[in-house]
């Protein structure tokens, strides 16, 4: 988390924002906030386009001119032609943005704060360590390819060393050309989405390693590194992993009819114990077109289940977990951050403006661009 507070810090320092509110409940109560936001999003409708993620708040997605997955979202940003750009959604994805909009474009993450746990559990000295170790231990090329949940330094060593970033909606077709260019593949940070693709794909789980960046050598041996296929990061979203397979199975015990759907960050056990697994969008779209009557309990993140829920009032659409399946830090992007991104840029002094160094969105944006390209 350091490097992504540091550069936060230092971010607020230079536009003056801060990590308190900072537009407080005694200065505006909650509903005058979404009064004054439809007024000042009407207004500066010609400057601001809003990007929201499907884990955002309902009162945040209100306001969200393009909503979507992260692949989605990536492909959007590319033709924006605003000056502004908020994006409602962690701090990798904005970053992503950034790189993927002209220079005159800003982009803003209402809260600092809002970062990815997973993200932040692969860091960009850790894979050079863990990479020279790989290189000495096999002749055979290793492709790298990175989840797009990591930040951008980790974007521009695949953007360098061959490899390619993906999406929870895009990983096995990248896998697959990614196997096409090299004999091994070195996937991270997050160890369920790497493992759940290369199955499906027909990977034996006994081609697969992990490699622990918190162990000597990633707690692996030279020969195990040359005997895999697979080097899987160990990373993972503490969302996800608290979906378990006693869940899925009490809930087929419940009612056999319930099509159980997870998104691939949830582990192993659980997703193939799954009927269905898929990207935000993906899960989305499954429900929308089921008939009427359809039953779903639902893995990934509670404020897109309950959006779904209330959407689809002729299905029955439930959380797989018991818990409460929160992303903290997807919701830590409110209403009242939102209006003081609006204001700020109404006085023409945007705060949180969220800008990848030059040399990193170099190499990062020929990973992005590798991925968008790739049919
Ligand atoms: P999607 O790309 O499926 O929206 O996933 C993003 C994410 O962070 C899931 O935890
Ligand atoms: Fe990161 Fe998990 Fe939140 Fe997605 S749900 S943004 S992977 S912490």
């Amino acid at each position: 988390m350091l490097d992504l507070f540091e550069n936060q810090n230092q971010q607020n320092d230079e536009n003056n924002g801060s990590h308190k509110p900072i537009i407080s409940e005694e200065e505006l109560s909650d509903a005058d906030v979404l009064v004054e936001l439809k007024k000042i999003k009407e207004e500066l409708k010609d400057q601001v386009v809003v990007l929201g993620h499907h884990y955002q708040q309902d009162d945040v997605i209100s306001f969200a001119d393009i909503i979507g997955d992260s692949l989605q979202l990536a492909r959007e940003a590319a033709n924006l032609d605003k000056p502004f750009i908020i994006f409602c959604g962690v701090h990798f994805m904005a970053e992503t943005t950034d790189m993927l909009t002209k220079a005159h474009q800003k982009v803003i993450l209402p809260d600092l704060r809002a970062g990815c746990s997973m993200a932040d559990m692969a860091k960009r000295s850790e894979i050079d360590k863990a990479w020279a170790f790989m290189q000495k231990s096999t002749k055979e090329k290793i492709i790298p390819v990175t989840y797009i949940n990591c930040a951008a330094t980790l974007k521009a060593f695949v953007g360098d060393n061959d490899g390619s970033i993906c999406t929870s909606s895009n990983a096995e077709k990248i896998i697959k050309w990614a196997l096409d260019q090299g004999e091994k593949l070195l996937f991270f940070p997050d160890q369920h989405l790497g493992r759940n693709t290369c199955f499906k794909m027909g990977i034996p789980l006994s081609d697969m390693v992990v490699y622990n960046p918190n162990m000597l050598n990633g707690g692996l041996t030279a020969a195990q590194i040359d005997k895999s296929k697979v080097i899987l990061w160990y990373g993972f979203c503490s969302v996800h992993q608290g979906f378990t397979l006693d869940q899925v199975h009490a809930t087929k015990k419940k009612d056999p009819t319930m099509t159980v759907i997870v998104h691939p960050e949830c582990n192993f056990e659980v997703t193939q114990a799954a009927d269905d697994n898929g990207s935000t969008s993906y899960i989305i779209e499954k429900i929308a077109k089921s008939p009427a009557g359809s039953k779903f309990a639902v893995g990934t993140e509670i404020n897109l289940v309950n959006r779904l829920a209330q959407e689809f009032l002729d299905k029955t659409i439930v959380s797989l977990s018991p818990y409460q399946c929160l992303c903290t830090t997807m919701y830590r992007v409110r209403p009242r951050w939102l209006l003081a991104s609006f204001r700020a840029i109404k006085d023409n002094k945007p705060i949180n403006i969220i800008t990848v160094p030059e040399d990193i969105a170099r190499s990062s944006i020929k990973a992005l661009n590798r991925m968008l390209d790739i049919k």
